[in-house]
């Protein structure tokens, strides 16, 4: 292709996108260096007012969205002068009602994050006051955006976007000109706060927020997203038609909004889902198979069925001239999938592997599964977990951190008075036994605590482990082959966790130094870039970056397992191991062992379902994809993706 045919195609491919993308956006490969960019920007801004002896003004956010540019912004405050003594700051929304030192306000979250770091005047600092009295509450909110036009507006926006598709807790149904008030939140937000609150019925009903034209009054804006969880609901926003009903559509009619996602929140834009949909593709193997699947999807066929005309009227075409004919492309890509079934995880003995995910040699190999929480294990791979064990591998699991915070206070009072009634019973107990449990005891009826003292931490975390060695014996291992690493970043507590340290990777280093593994399972969910499980993932990442040198390591193959939320597309499995319905079956009994998390687990997210149901409907629906597509018919798969570094 010569150059100014690549020219043109771009020119094309940037007209297009425009005809279906409405705001400015741009996706960078993760969240944190997006959010590097955006700080950067924003310094840049401070920087350029101060210069001219000016004062800024920024709209903040709070949620786990700008936690990357506030700390940038921190480190630049610390580390190359960024003063912040002519910025103005005026904050969203806050809970209502919310006192200002409680773990869940926003006051807190910004001086946490943000106030206590910089030299920002603290009387230049502007959040809603979720103390105000119900009937001040209108005058209050009237006062709030006076004082935005006072200083001159709002120089620079931030926002973060809600599943509802919210800005602000602008939830849907707000209008174009709504200003600063009192509002409802919607169910699906109050669900989403359950994580920072501990139960439903502690997250509020209400916040104060700015209104939606406060915010459009902002000359510049920066929309960020971050994680496949937001992934559709971004789609809609900058896709979809202007409505009430997804707020954050407003801000196509804004002048200046920039859109700031990671790659796994645009995985919904259609640049990215069918890019073939908006103008002329660069063709690989990876783009070819996922257009195939998806025609597939599109016209009902298998994948050997489809025809040129298929083709032809679903905007490949040009696939078809690229790939010589229809009939070879879909041999190809049927056979790419049907190489990627297999019922030996761990490679199959003896046998030709030049087409098959896994290495035959060695025939035993050494395998460590990392669980973030202790029931990832099962839920995620339980029926892969169950075969690398039959099948004679040395399977280590490794809980990577105590899920202590994930225990209900009354299953937790429920082993305490039993300690103390046993204890009592056979004398086993001293003074101070008693009083550390009597203690526990209290602050667990009282309910009044907001986070949990270390010994109750303690106990939360001693019913989890018993009930993972339970889940991990089932599936066949021996005690020895059980490994919890508590990795200390969990340990605060409450759903805020410590940032990834130094201290975790080493934990995580030192059992693979141990094990020498052939195979790591990791979870690969990126669903949520602030989770548990993404830390999880980079603390593993880390330690096979500082061993990379290690001679073990050549042969060291790291396979993405995903969480209880979502499963790799089918064009990205690289392995599908098959479960017949016995084997479902066993995999749930071995979730079954946790029995904490069964019926309402504290942190359910976005799913009332139990885990065990949507790790079967959720493995059921891969293999009645595959069938669709023209593979064999199974009860249910496991997916998974290698990791190559
Ligand atoms: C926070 C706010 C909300 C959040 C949104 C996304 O001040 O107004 O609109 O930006 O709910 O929350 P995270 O970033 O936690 O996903």
């Amino acid at each position: 292709m010569s150059s100014a045919t690549v020219t043109v195609m771009q020119k094309n491919l940037k007209y297009q996108l425009k005809s279906v993308e409405k705001v400015h956006v741009k996706i960078w490969e993760d969240a944190k260096d997006a959010s590097i960019h955006i700080a950067r920007s924003i310094a840049l801004a401070i920087r350029q007012k101060q210069q001219e002896g000016e004062r800024i003004v920024l709209g903040l956010a709070t949620g786990s969205s700008p936690i990357g540019v506030y700390k940038e912004l921190v480190r630049m405050h610390r580390e190359e002068d960024l003063s912040f003594s002519n910025v103005i700051t005026f904050n969203l929304d806050e809970y209502y009602p919310m006192s200002p030192t409680a773990q869940q306000s926003y006051v807190r979250f910004m001086h946490e994050y943000l106030f206590d770091h910089v030299d920002i005047n603290p009387k230049n600092i502007n959040i809603p006051d979720g103390t105000i009295e119900m009937d001040e509450v209108e005058a209050y909110c009237k006062q709030y955006e006076e004082k935005i036009d006072l200083v001159g507006g709002i120089d620079i926006q931030l926002l973060g976007i809600g599943r509802t598709g919210h800005i602000g807790f602008n939830e849907p149904g707000s209008w174009r000109d709504s200003i600063t008030r009192l509002v409802r939140l919607d169910g699906i937000t109050r669900r989403d706060a359950i994580k920072d609150f501990g139960t439903a019925e502690a997250v509020p009903y209400r916040a104060i927020t700015m209104g939606i034209a406060s915010i459009m009054k902002a000359r510049t804006v920066y929309l960020m997203a971050w994680g496949q969880h937001k992934a559709a609901i971004l789609q809609k926003a900058v896709e979809g038609p202007i409505s009430t009903n997804i707020p954050s559509t407003f801000l196509q009619e804004h002048p200046n909004v920039k859109v700031i996602v990671d790659k796994a929140a645009a995985t919904e834009l259609t640049r990215v889902k069918t890019p073939w949909l908006i103008g002329m593709c660069n063709w690989n193997d990876d783009l070819m198979s996922q257009a195939v699947i998806w025609l597939s999807q599109q016209t009902g066929k298998s994948i050997l069925l489809l025809t040129d005309n298929d083709y032809n009227e679903h905007h490949l075409s040009d696939l078809i001239i690229e790939y010589k004919s229809s009939y070879e492309l879909n041999i190809k890509v049927h056979n790419q999938l049907q190489d990627t079934i297999t019922g030996w995880p761990g490679g199959k003995p003896n046998a030709d592997d030049s087409r098959r995910p896994e290495r035959a040699t060695p025939a035993k190999k050494r395998v460590i599964i990392f669980s973030p929480h202790p029931d990832d294990d099962v839920i995620s791979m339980g029926g892969t977990f169950l075969r690398l064990v039959e099948q004679g591998h040395e399977v280590h699991v490794a809980y990577q951190t105590s899920g202590n915070i994930a225990v209900h206070d009354y299953d937790a009072l429920r082993y305490i008075e039993w300690m103390q009634e046993f204890g009592g019973a056979f004398e086993l107990l001293d003074k101070e036994n008693k009083t550390s449990l009597e203690r526990a005891a209290k602050q667990l009826r009282s309910q009044s605590a907001q986070k949990d003292s270390p010994e109750i931490r303690q106990v939360k975390g001693m019913i989890r482990r018993g009930e993972a060695r339970a889940g991990a014996r089932f599936c066949g291992l021996k005690d020895k082959q059980i490994h919890f690493l508590d990795l200390p970043f969990y340990e605060t507590g409450t759903t805020r966790k410590k940032p990834l340290a130094k201290v975790d990777i080493e934990i995580i280093k030192g059992l693979l130094e141990d094990i020498k593994p052939h195979q790591v399972y990791a979870a690969g969910d990126l669903a949520d870039p602030h989770g548990t499980h993404r830390v999880c993932l980079n603390a593993i990442f880390a330690a096979f970056e500082a061993l990379k040198k290690e001679k073990w390591m050549n042969d060291c193959w790291l396979w993405l397992y995903r969480g209880a939320w979502h499963e790799w597309p089918v064009h990205e499995i690289e392995m599908a191991v098959p479960l017949s319905p016995m084997e479902l079956y066993k995999k749930r009994r071995a979730i079954f062992m946790h029995q904490s998390q069964k019926d309402t687990p504290p942190f359910p997210g976005n799913d009332e379902r139990e885990f065990w149901e949507r790790a079967e409907d959720r493995n059921k629906a891969t293999a009645a994809q595959y069938r669709a597509l023209g593979l064999s018919q199974y009860e249910a798969i496991e997916a998974f993706r290698r990791w190559k570094f």
